[in-house]
């Protein structure tokens, strides 16, 4: 089969790599070429996906300054060559959006959270489970039952018809043994992974995220109140956010060796969520429970009012310089949701009805009714 007429779209269109895959494998003709246009219709251009991203991720401005301008290279057809499109280490303390990062940022390139690799280091603290990331050898006891997770089938699989750039997450790299962090340098020196079985993974459309949770206990000495913390602090001062990004960069550097810290593009430090933030966070959080409500209750779904009142004592309950945003996301479920969901199994809240939660003493009152001026005490 002659393919000469791909390189006339190729600088028209960008062919998207898993596309350009099928038509070699599969061997078909011009038709399936043609197919190749629509292709291009839903990618994003670079500002559209730092404001796509801004709206997701609240208060971690370094964050989004840090990757974008590699999605961009990327675009622009300028990417690194022989490595990958960007690999950024993300640290700072929990609940602070490192990993919901990356999620947004599948959401805003492939339109779907799960369009992603996830690596959980945690699972890779033995030298020998290295085999479940990479296969066995041939020749070693249970080279055909392995299914390594980093094949390129598996890579190709995270990217969509909008973007060629796939996610590639490894969670907390500091728990993996070392024989993982061996194959990590690898991957980050040269952009290619050689499997058991020979075959070689490239990684040059790949943006690498390494996560890790060092250095949090010593910020925790920094941010907790009883060191000296304001809780429901405004915004975190410009010393107290150099000092967390010192402790996280010290402990990298003590854990990782020199050549494994120069082969990241970006080291970032997510800072703690100031109270803004996690307003805003709140924001999202209730627009969220709204889609679900709205897409799983079909025409049982009520909607769910938040006097001011409300909103500031969730917030009060849920700021924790300990636990982030988790923090916040466990008070709603605890003082939200799980009422609503028991006055729901009661029957108590009739489809198109309104729950309205109001600040009352030492908690929250909710109350439904039918239009949201019959309101009538539930709880
Ligand atoms: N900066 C943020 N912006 C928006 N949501 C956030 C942010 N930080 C945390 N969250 C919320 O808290 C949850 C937990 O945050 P996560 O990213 O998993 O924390 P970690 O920094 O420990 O990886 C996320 O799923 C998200 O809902
Ligand atoms: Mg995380």
């Amino acid at each position: 089969m002659d393919f000469s007429a791909l390189n006339r779209f190729a600088p028209v269109y960008p062919i998207h790599s898993a596309i350009l895959n099928t038509i070699l494998w599969a061997e078909r003709d011009f038709v399936t070429i043609m197919r190749i246009t629509p292709i291009t219709r839903g990618r994003k251009p670079a500002t559209d996906i730092a404001g796509a991203m801004a709206e997701r991720i609240i208060g971690q401005p370094a964050a989004m300054q840090g990757i974008v301008p590699f999605i961009r290279m990327h675009q622009a057809g300028l990417g690194p060559e022989g490595r990958p499109a960007g690999v950024f280490l993300l640290l700072g303390p929990t609940g602070t959006g490192k990993t919901r990062t990356v999620e947004a940022l599948a959401e805003v390139l492939h339109g779907t959270p799960r369009h992603l690799l996830r690596v959980d280091c945690g699972e890779f603290q033995m030298d020998h489970e290295v085999a479940k990331l990479i296969g066995a050898p041939p020749g070693y006891l249970g080279h055909r039952e392995t299914h390594p997770i980093l094949t390129q089938q598996r890579i190709l699989a995270v990217t969509s018809e909008r973007s060629p750039l796939s996610l590639l997450l490894f969670d907390e790299i500091e728990k993996a043994a070392p024989s993982m962090t061996r194959i990590l340098l690898g991957i980050l020196d040269k952009g290619t992974l050689r499997l058991g079985d020979n075959s070689n993974v490239n990684f040059e459309r790949t943006l690498i995220f390494l996560t890790s949770n060092l250095g949090t206990r010593q910020m925790m000495k920094e941010l907790n109140p009883s060191f000296g913390f304001p809780l429901g602090h405004s915004v975190p001062a410009a010393d107290l956010s150099r000092k967390l990004e010192k402790i996280a960069t010290n402990a990298v550097r003590r854990r990782f060796a020199p050549e494994f810290v120069n082969r990241i593009d970006t080291i970032i430090t997510y800072q703690p969520l100031t109270t803004e933030a996690l307003a805003e966070i709140l924001e999202i959080e209730l627009a969220n429970l709204k889609r679900l409500v709205d897409s799983r209750l079909g025409p049982r779904a009520f909607s769910l009012d938040l006097a001011r009142g409300a909103r500031a004592f969730l917030l009060s309950r849920g700021a924790s310089p300990e636990f982030g945003a988790r923090e916040l996301k466990r008070t709603i479920q605890r003082l939200i949701i799980q009422p609503v969901v028991e006055l729901l199994a009661d029957g108590k809240v009739p489809g198109g009805s309104v729950v309205r939660a109001e600040a009352a003493g030492d908690g929250l009152k909710l109350r439904v009714a039918r239009r949201s001026h019959q309101l009538r005490p539930a709880c």
